[in-house]
This record gives structure tokens, C-alpha cells and sequence, in this order.
């Protein structure tokens, strides 16, 4: 009996490692502190589409980094046996810039590409479930430039295959990853007009 507790806390201990929603390659163990507002992202968190409407502020504890990173943001979404994605950020040129918040060196970016943030807004689904919204952190490679193989799928979007684009776009493993979910239909208003 107890040692049955022990080895489910292990193993719970185990699958709660991983930063990225079971299931999404690539894995990632190290997390990516994500803030909307004052809402610190714990991963897997359930938000409501109305704080997420503008970007993130993001950054790590713990670490000092230098050089630049490439944020990405994939929504992904299962109906049925089908599985989408959503590319809803690629931003470059993150660097640490000086500021820390909670504990986090914060990192900015001044790039609105190669591909704008847009917040989550997964459609009204009949029974509602929530979408994954996954944030990964890449060093940014010397040069970076999406590949002539990944700009259509950049620019509609849709269907984004991660661990091909960092194939084709040579980049190495995420090195932190975070992610949020939102429940489909959400269509709570913003509490702020900005
Ligand atoms: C994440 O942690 C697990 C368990 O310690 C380990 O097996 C795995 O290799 C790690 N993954 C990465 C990408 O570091
Ligand atoms: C500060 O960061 C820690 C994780 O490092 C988190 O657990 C906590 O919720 C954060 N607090 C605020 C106020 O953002």
C-alpha cells in the first residue's frame, strides 16, 4: 500500500516534469516563465481568452542568459482523432533586458515576426474541451531566417509541424517551454479597451 503511493508519486513526479502538454513533441523540461499581466502561467493553467489578448511578458528564473531566442506559441487542438495546430507566434531577437519581475530575467523583443502574436481563440465546440496554447524558447541561430520550406505554413498559419520547422530551420532543441489552455467558445470580453 505505501509503496504503491510512493511509486504513483513518483510517477506522477515523473509525467509532471515535462513544461509541454503530454503527447507534443518537442518535449521540454525547463520552464518558460509566462506572465499575462500579473497572472504568472503554471503549465497546463486554464485561462480565459480575454487576458490573453495582447503578448505575453516571458523570461527565465534562475539562469543567465545571453545572445537572442526565438519565441514560439503553437495552439493545439484534438477533434476526434485529429490533431491541428496553429502557429500564433514566432517572434525573434529576445534578449534579457535588464529588467527582472517576480524573480524572472525578463526578456524582450522589439521584432513583431516573423510572425505576429495572436492570442487564443478556439471556436465554440459541442462538448466544449480545452485547446493547448504551447510557448517554446529556442537560442535564436546566428542569422535565423524562416527556410523557403516553411513560409507558406508560416504565413497561413495553419498546421505548423514543429519538430519539422526546427529541422528545416536548423535549430537545436527548446530550451524552456511553458503552455496555457483556454476553453473552446470562451468568448469572454476584455476587461480593458486598449
Ligand atoms: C526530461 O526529464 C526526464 C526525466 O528526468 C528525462 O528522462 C528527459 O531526458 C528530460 N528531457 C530533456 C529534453 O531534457
Ligand atoms: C512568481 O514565480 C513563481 C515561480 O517562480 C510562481 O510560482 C509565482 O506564482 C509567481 N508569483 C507572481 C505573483 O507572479
Amino acid at each position: 500500500m505505501l509503496f504503491a503511493t510512493l511509486a504513483s508519486i513518483l510517477a506522477l513526479a515523473g509525467t509532471t516534469l515535462a513544461q509541454t502538454p503530454a503527447g507534443f513533441a518537442p518535449s521540454v523540461n525547463k520552464t518558460l516563465d509566462v506572465y499575462y499581466g500579473s497572472t504568472y502561467i503554471t503549465p497546463g493553467l486554464m485561462v480565459r481568452k480575454s487576458s490573453t489578448a495582447s503578448k505575453p511578458t516571458i523570461g527565465v528564473t534562475g539562469e543567465a542568459l545571453t545572445g537572442k531566442y526565438l519565441l514560439a506559441m503553437i495552439g493545439e487542438q484534438f477533434g476526434g482523432a485529429t490533431r491541428t495546430t496553429v502557429l500564433h507566434a514566432l517572434l525573434q531577437d529576445y534578449t534579457p533586458n535588464g529588467q527582472t519581475l517576480n524573480g524572472t530575467t525578463v526578456l524582450s523583443t522589439t521584432a513583431t515576426g516573423p510572425s505576429s502574436y495572436f492570442g487564443p481563440a478556439p471556436p465554440a465546440e459541442n462538448p466544449q474541451h480545452p485547446h493547448n496554447y504551447i510557448f517554446l524558447l529556442h537560442a535564436q541561430p546566428d542569422g535565423f531566417a524562416v527556410p523557403a520550406s516553411q513560409r507558406s505554413v508560416v504565413q497561413s498559419r495553419i498546421g505548423i509541424d514543429w519538430v519539422k520547422f526546427m529541422a528545416d530551420a536548423k535549430l537545436s532543441a527548446p530550451l524552456y517551454a511553458n503552455y496555457l489552455r483556454v476553453q473552446s467558445g470562451d468568448n469572454t470580453k476584455r476587461a480593458f479597451q486598449a
